[in-house]
């Protein structure tokens, strides 16, 4: 029996912060061994919305470094930059001709990120989810391990398969999406009221991975909470539950013995000591990188033979695609 297939992305738009840590990136690291694994730096969702090219290129190794210092091991997964591997546009034209436009227009990240662009949007931004659906399907994929705002792309995914593989014929597999039952969905620390993101420009709202301990401390002292005093996880109480949250993921303590531990204690406390586990946590990973970025051919390597050893996978799904369309001689 072969072990499943987990395929996942991230967008080389900036640093990951720790919404991307803790609802996506630490749950791949920790499935390595069981699972058959590959991982995309999906720049041609990336460019939906302008970037810089300069600064996008940079973006893309940056990433690939954080990744591998985060714990990715190249003896156990793939990671590969999305446009290396030409099958995915490919693939994203074919699937463009059997999805209906209904099913695209009822996503909601579209309508937020549209609604705040206007009349910039572009087609890619609209087309955004086939282009993610070709990513999973491409690989025969099993698990989408991602975080919660991910979760109506995945499930488009398997109805495009569902309705691919019912007019023409078993081509895809159907994926399902893992969500992690605490991370899924980590706020910004300035406004508990909206999802952490890396195009949210506020200095206080997200924490990144390769913030020092400083800025760490700074973010988190000043994060908004309420006018209560006690240390409880009540989801009500958006602000505390959230900071609360994060604590319990990466010390992987209970909510009662969380709870336990500060009774009595005040919100300053609490987010001192949030602080210090936060920095703690980070550490390791931010030491490792320095490591890693210090010969930056290392990732570029790592990149080129990830790359090589999924496209075969690709080409034959694609293949078998075109074949039961009837598309080529
Ligand atoms: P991206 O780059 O926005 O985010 C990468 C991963 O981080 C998760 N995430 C969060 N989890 C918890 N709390 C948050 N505040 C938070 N913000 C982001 C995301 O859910 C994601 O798992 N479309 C995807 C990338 C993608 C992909 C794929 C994923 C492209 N192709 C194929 C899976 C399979 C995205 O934009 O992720």
């Amino acid at each position: 029996m072969t072990n499943k297939r987990v395929l996942s992305g991230i967008q080389p738009t900036g640093g990951i912060h720790l919404g991307n840590y803790l609802g996506a990136v630490q749950n791949w690291v920790r499935s390595q061994d069981e699972y058959d694994n590959i991982f995309c730096i999906v720049d041609l969702h990336a460019i939906t919305v302008y970037q810089d090219p300069k600064i996008l290129r940079k973006n893309i190794r940056e990433l690939a470094g954080i990744l591998f210092a985060c714990g990715l091991d190249p003896q156990k997964c793939s990671l590969f930059v999305q446009s290396d591997v030409t099958e995915h546009t490919e693939l994203t034209w074919i699937l463009n001709c059997t999805t209906p436009i209904g099913w695209m227009k009822r996503m909601t990240q579209f309508k937020d990120k549209s609604d705040k662009q206007k009349e910039k949007s572009t087609m890619g931004l609209f087309d955004y989810p086939v282009l993610m659906a070709a990513d999973i399907l491409l690989y025969e994929t099993d698990l989408v391990p991602v975080g919660e705002d991910q979760k109506q792309h995945v499930e488009l995914t398997r109805d495009i398969a569902e309705k691919f593989n019912g007019t023409y014929g078993p081509t895809f597999k159907i994926p399902e999406p893992v969500i992690p039952k605490v991370g899924a969905r980590v706020m910004g620390l300035d406004d508990p009221a909206k999802k952490m993101s890396k195009s949210e420009e506020k200095q206080g709202h997200a924490i990144f991975l390769l913030d020092e301990p400083d800025v760490i401390r700074k973010k988190i002292m000043r994060a908004t909470t309420d006018s209560l005093t006690t240390i409880q996880f009540d989801e009500s109480r958006a602000g505390i539950y959230n900071l609360l949250c994060i604590y319990q993921v990466l010390t992987g303590e209970g909510r009662d013995a969380i709870e336990k531990h500060f009774e009595g204690k005040g919100y300053g406390d609490f987010k001192k000591a949030l602080a210090e586990v936060v920095i703690e946590s980070l550490r390791p990973l931010q030491e490792k990188y320095q490591q890693i970025i210090a010969d930056p051919h290392y990732v570029e390597s790592l990149l080129k033979q990830g790359a090589s050893k999924i496209r075969p996978i690709a080409r034959r799904v694609v293949d078998a695609a075109k074949d039961r369309i009837g598309l080529g001689l």
